[in-house]
């Protein structure tokens, strides 16, 4: 899994920006953005429909070929049901224009049995609609819980949570326990939905550095060993930043600087949600 992907929520929800959307995931294609994450909740399919779009049209026009692509999608809780999961995989992948979906999460925990929702996604793994299936916002003993009901079939490839520079709390308990299984932990809202941006004390260590806030926001979530950022962009200034990100390796100094400002916890705390 790359370390850095495209995230979409906010995409898809009205048709005046449609087309804008569109073109920014053909960009962050073209510029070489490899993974892609979406949910069936992102403008009610619209989201999906977007990077379905801009997908079909990178194909054709040779920026990518399908192998090279990671795209990520989450099924809705209330969906979660044995046979509710696959309509909703279907539904997805219709809109998707895929054959398959390289990552399919449970979005979050609903009233379904977890035992009923993973069996549905090792059926959708084992029929080839999906690579691999994982959960998002799910606490270290949530965790626990699913490797019980996992059994023998392919088991949870990925947990996608908040974790930010704003939101350090996964860094203690959930993050090693992850780590330790070897799943890798997906940083959702990495910018803090753009606020991490005008952080001021940020803004004066990546002056210093001569990259921006949002990527020094970025760097310091994927510097996690484990961890995929998956900022979410539709300006283009952003989605390039947020590329060149993926590249600035910060110095013990710097990441020093980075505890200062933003400390790491240091017991555990509840799992925040946005
Ligand atoms: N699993 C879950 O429950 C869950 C929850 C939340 C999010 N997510 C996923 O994670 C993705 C990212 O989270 P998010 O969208 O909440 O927040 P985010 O990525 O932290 O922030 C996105 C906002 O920051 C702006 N931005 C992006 N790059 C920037 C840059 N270099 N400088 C300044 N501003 C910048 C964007 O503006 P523009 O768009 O105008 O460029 C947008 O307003 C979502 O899109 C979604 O795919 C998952």
């Amino acid at each position: 899994m790359p370390v850095l992907g495209l995230g979409t929520w906010r995409m898809g929800e009205a048709a005046d920006r449609r087309a804008a959307e569109v073109a920014a995931v053909r960009e962050a294609i073209a510029l070489g953005y490899r993974l892609i994450d979406t949910a069936e909740m992102y403008g009610e399919g619209g989201a999906e429909t977007v990077v379905g779009q801009a997908i079909a049209e990178a194909l054709r026009a040779g920026d990518v070929r399908r192998e090279e692509l990671f795209v990520v999608s989450k099924v809705y809780p209330h969906n979660a049901s044995r046979r509710g999961t696959r309509e909703a995989c279907e539904r997805s992948l219709k809109r998707l224009g895929l054959d398959a979906i390289d990552l399919y999460l449970l979005h979050w925990r609903g009233e379904h049995p977890l035992a009923h929702t993973v069996e549905a996604m090792q059926a959708l793994v084992a029929q080839g609609r999906i690579g691999h299936w994982g959960v998002s916002n799910f606490d270290t003993d949530d965790m626990q819980e699913l490797v019980q009901v996992t059994g023998d079939g392919p088991g949870c490839a990925a947990n996608q949570v908040y974790l930010s520079l704003g939101e350090r709390g996964p860094e203690f308990g959930l993050l090693p326990w992850l780590r330790e299984r070897g799943m890798p932990l997906m940083a959702y809202s990495p910018i803090d939905q753009g606020a991490l941006a005008q952080d001021v004390g940020l803004a004066k260590l990546a002056g210093q550095l001569g990259v921006t806030a949002a990527q020094l926001a970025l760097a310091a979530v994927m510097a996690r060993p484990g961890v995929v950022a998956i900022p979410k962009a539709v300006r283009s200034a952003h989605l390039k930043e947020n590329l060149a990100a993926a590249e600035l390796k910060l110095d013990a100094a710097t990441l020093a600087e980075l505890d200062r400002l933003h400390p790491p916890p240091r017991r555990k705390t509840a799992l925040a949600m946005i």
